[in-house]
């Protein structure tokens, strides 16, 4: 396969692959587990829930090889989960009117926190072939779709954002939040331009975003680290690959020119 085939044709791995962290971290207990996702089992396919059930060693040694392979990247997904949790935990407390949540997959904030549900309307932007796979469990789950949840299919490589959120009721005077968790990483540069610009275009003061990026090493194939190349080569594999990333130094830079203001880069130095 050529590094830059995408494929989009069916319901997004990496998101599945995300919604199995959040389980492994859900189940275990309490005083152990940074996050929790009630909801995550649902979209786990019925097949890999049976496996590890019945084959709970071997199921342990997948995952001991997985940790091998790519040191670290579970445990900094889990803490990822957690801090943009807390981060929309905050906006909520500040009067957040609206979250848009773009590439959400199963994202499933809308429906664990209850804040969410009475005062802010949550608009779940995804890939058509996601969404609707992740509608059809919602309805599974709840019986129907929650009102206060808006769903936008929009490819972002293709589509721009800007015509389908106000088309499904996006308002540019509300104080909003954009949730980009792992999503910038698997658009061209001109899309993640696109959506940048609409946010600070479209959004008033107090709006907030927050996203996590891969280094350009990663995306280039250029990190010295063999965790780095493993992910890359891997997401080559899965049809998924990486084709955004910013130089870490550079990161100010980039949001600046968008307009963004009193920026924060988190990040372990490597
Ligand atoms: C790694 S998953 C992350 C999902 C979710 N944000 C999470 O953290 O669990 C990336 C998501 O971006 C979406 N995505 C990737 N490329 C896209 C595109 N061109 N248009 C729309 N969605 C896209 C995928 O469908 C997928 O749901």
């Amino acid at each position: 396969m050529s590094e830059n085939k995408v494929n989009r044709e069916k319901p997004s791995q990496m998101a599945e692959g995300i919604a199995m962290q959040r389980f492994g971290e859900s189940n275990k207990p309490e005083d152990e587990r940074i996050c929790n996702d009630p909801y995550a089992i649902h979209f786990i396919s019925p097949e890999i829930i049976e496996f590890g059930m019945k084959h709970p060693d071997e199921a342990k040694k997948l995952i001991e090889n997985t940790e091998r392979r790519f040191p670290g990247l579970s445990s900094s997904i889990m803490a990822r989960v957690r801090y943009f949790d807390d981060f929309v935990e905050r906006s909520i407390d500040e009067g957040l009117e609206q979250l848009v949540i773009l590439g959400a997959g199963y994202d499933t904030r809308a429906y664990r926190m209850e804040e969410l549900k009475n005062n802010v309307k949550v608009f779940e932007v995804d890939h058509p072939n996601t969404q609707s796979f992740k509608t059809r469990k919602i309805k599974e789950i709840f019986g129907s779709t929650p009102e206060h949840v808006v769903y936008v299919s929009v490819d972002f490589e293709t589509e721009k954002i800007s015509q389908k959120l106000f088309d499904n009721g996006y308002d540019p005077l509300k104080k909003t939040c954009f949730v980009l968790e792992g999503l910038v990483m698997y658009i061209p540069p001109e899309a993640v331009a696109r959506i940048f610009s609409f946010i600070t275009e479209n959004s008033p003061k107090g709006s907030a975003v927050i996203f996590d990026y891969y280094p350009q090493s990663v995306v280039d194939g250029n990190c010295k680290l063999e965790v780095g190349q493993n992910i890359r080569n891997h997401l080559i594999e899965l049809g998924e690959p990486l084709q955004f990333g910013i130089k870490e130094e550079l990161i100010e830079d980039f949001l600046e020119e968008f307009g963004f203001l009193h920026i924060q880069n988190i990040t372990r130095r490597l």
